[in-house]
This record gives C-alpha cells, structure tokens and sequence, in this order.
C-alpha cells in the first residue's frame, strides 16, 4: 500500500513507535493522520510536527480500555474523517517483572491495553472497512511474540497472542478485501524500556527505524514485518535450533538478584 493520499489512524501516537510511524506517515504524504493516545498535550505536539509535514491531524484522546468512549469516538471520527485506509494498531504497555514477584493487576493492565483495547480498536475499525470493501490493519506485536523470555512472562503472553489474533484475521477479513499486517520489532529505544534491565548483547533499535521499515513491509503484502536483525535471528534459531536459543535467551537474560528489580516503577 502507498500511503500518499490516505487516511489513517495510529495507536499509541503521542510517543515512542506509534509516534515515529505517525511522522514517517507524513513524510509519505499520507492525507490525514488520527492520532490516538491518552496524553492530549503530547498527541497536541506530534500533530504540529504532522501538520508541519504537510498532512491533516486528528487528535483523538482516549483511553483504549474503555470501551464506551473508544467506540463513540471512533464513530464520530469515522463520520467526521472517513473512511480510514489502514488501521496501526501501536499502543501498547509491559513490566518486566520476576514472574514469581508479579501481581495480578500487572498482567490486567497489558491485557486490557495489548488485547482487549487492540480487540475494541480493530473491532470498531474493521466493522467499518468490511462495509468500505477496502482496508489495512497493522497489529503491532514484538519479537517477544516470538521469543519468550525471562522477566516479560505476561507481556510476551500479550504479543503472542497478538500474533494468533492476526493470524486468524488475515483470513477471515481477506474476503472483505482488509489486508491484515503483524508489525515485530525487537528492543526500541522508547519510554516503555527505559528502566528495564535489558538482555546482555541486545542493541536497541530507533523508533525512527521500525517505522520505515514499516512503511517498506507495508508496499508488500507481507503477513508479519520483522523488524531489527535480532528479530531475524531469533525467528531463525527459532525454527532451527529452538533448544539452543532457549539457552541463548536463558544466558543473555537480566539477572534479577535481591532487589535488582525496580520494585517501586512496577509495584
Ligand atoms: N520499545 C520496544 O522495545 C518494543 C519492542 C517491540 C514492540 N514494541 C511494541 O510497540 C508498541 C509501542 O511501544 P513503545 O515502545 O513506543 O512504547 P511507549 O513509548 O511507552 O509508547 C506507548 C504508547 O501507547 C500509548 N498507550 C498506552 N496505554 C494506552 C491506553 N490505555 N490507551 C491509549 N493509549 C495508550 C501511550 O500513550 P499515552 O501514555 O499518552 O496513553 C504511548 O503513546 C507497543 O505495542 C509495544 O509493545 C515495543
């Protein structure tokens, strides 16, 4: 898909991936950008890059753990902005924690954000490109929803299951003409892993650099976007030599002794 010309509407676009994929839409020439996150001053900021860009911005405050706003609001930007091209479904949270240290409300909170508010989004969305007979959804999920690893037990339980959930998409929509796309990216620079305690030898990735090669991936039609060449790695040793990355990813993960763990951001 080209982008010149279109509509879209990105989660998670006041900072990090959602926001780099909302800039590099710009430099595309997309037409109008619906900019989707909770924090309205930030989503404000990113809209006056956009628009500086040359494209039309939509800021969209919401929560997308609530349901009730979420499907109002995109009823209204439907009917005010429609019909939206493509869908990038990018908001996302995780804790890295010692799952035998996690909490309960930890893994609610990326369940009811990477899934159930993904669910809400692409719902609402795709309701409307099946009626539209024309539509692109990007899931954005991770190379964690390829690879689990120690410490991000319940977020790597969210991205699998967005790959399941794509999966089972791309062929259900695919009559309708909606093209379903899984974005992976492996560690990106963002505010999510700024305190993390990161996997020996992993280098991180720019925002900057998963959202050009998401607009590459999306000329193609790719069902999964990998992104960084540890994502490549990983999903080949995958297949090759599962037990021999198992131990790759045991030896390079953080070790969390005593109190290692920044208890505080997490609890
Ligand atoms: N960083 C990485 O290493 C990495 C690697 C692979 C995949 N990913 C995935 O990439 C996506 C973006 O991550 P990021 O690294 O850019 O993280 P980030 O910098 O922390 O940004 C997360 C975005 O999600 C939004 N968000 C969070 N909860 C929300 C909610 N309930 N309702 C609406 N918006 C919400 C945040 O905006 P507000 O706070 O303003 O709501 C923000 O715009 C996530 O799905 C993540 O899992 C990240």
């Amino acid at each position: 898909m080209h982008l010149q010309g279109k509509t879209a509407l990105i989660t998670g676009a006041s900072r990090g991936i959602g926001r780099a994929i909302a800039l590099e839409f710009a430099h595309q020439q997309c037409d109008r950008i619906i900019l989707v996150a909770r924090n309205a001053a930030l989503l404000n900021e990113v809209a006056a890059t956009v628009e500086a860009l040359g494209s039309r911005a939509i800021v969209l405050p919401l929560d997308l753990t609530q349901a009730i706003a979420v499907n109002v609001a995109v009823a209204h930007a439907w009917r005010n902005h429609g019909p939206i091209d493509l869908l990038i479904n990018c908001a996302g949270i995780s804790h890295q924690v010692p799952f035998l240290q996690s909490r309960l409300p930890h893994v609610q909170s990326e369940i009811s954000t990477n899934l159930v508010g993904l669910y809400t989004m692409t719902r609402l969305v795709a309701r409307r490109m099946a009626a539209y007979r024309r539509g692109h959804i990007v899931n954005v999920s991770s190379l964690m929803g390829k690879v689990a690893a120690p410490t991000m037990a319940t977020y790597s339980a969210t991205k699998f299951a967005i790959l399941g959930f794509s999966q089972a998409l791309r062929g259900e929509l695919a009559p309708h003409n909606i093209q379903v796309t899984t974005l992976l990216p492996s560690l990106t620079d963002t505010d999510m892993v700024r305190d993390f305690h990161w996997f020996r030898f992993v280098q991180p990735i720019t925002p900057e650099q998963v959202a050009k090669a998401l607009v590459k991936g999306l000329r193609s039609d790719t069902a999964e976007i990998l992104v960084g060449w540890q994502t490549h790695l990983a999903v080949l040793g995958n297949r090759l030599a599962p037990n021999l990355l198992a131990r790759v990813v045991q030896w390079t993960s953080p070790s969390f002794r005593s109190n290692l763990v920044r208890l505080k951001k997490t609890f």
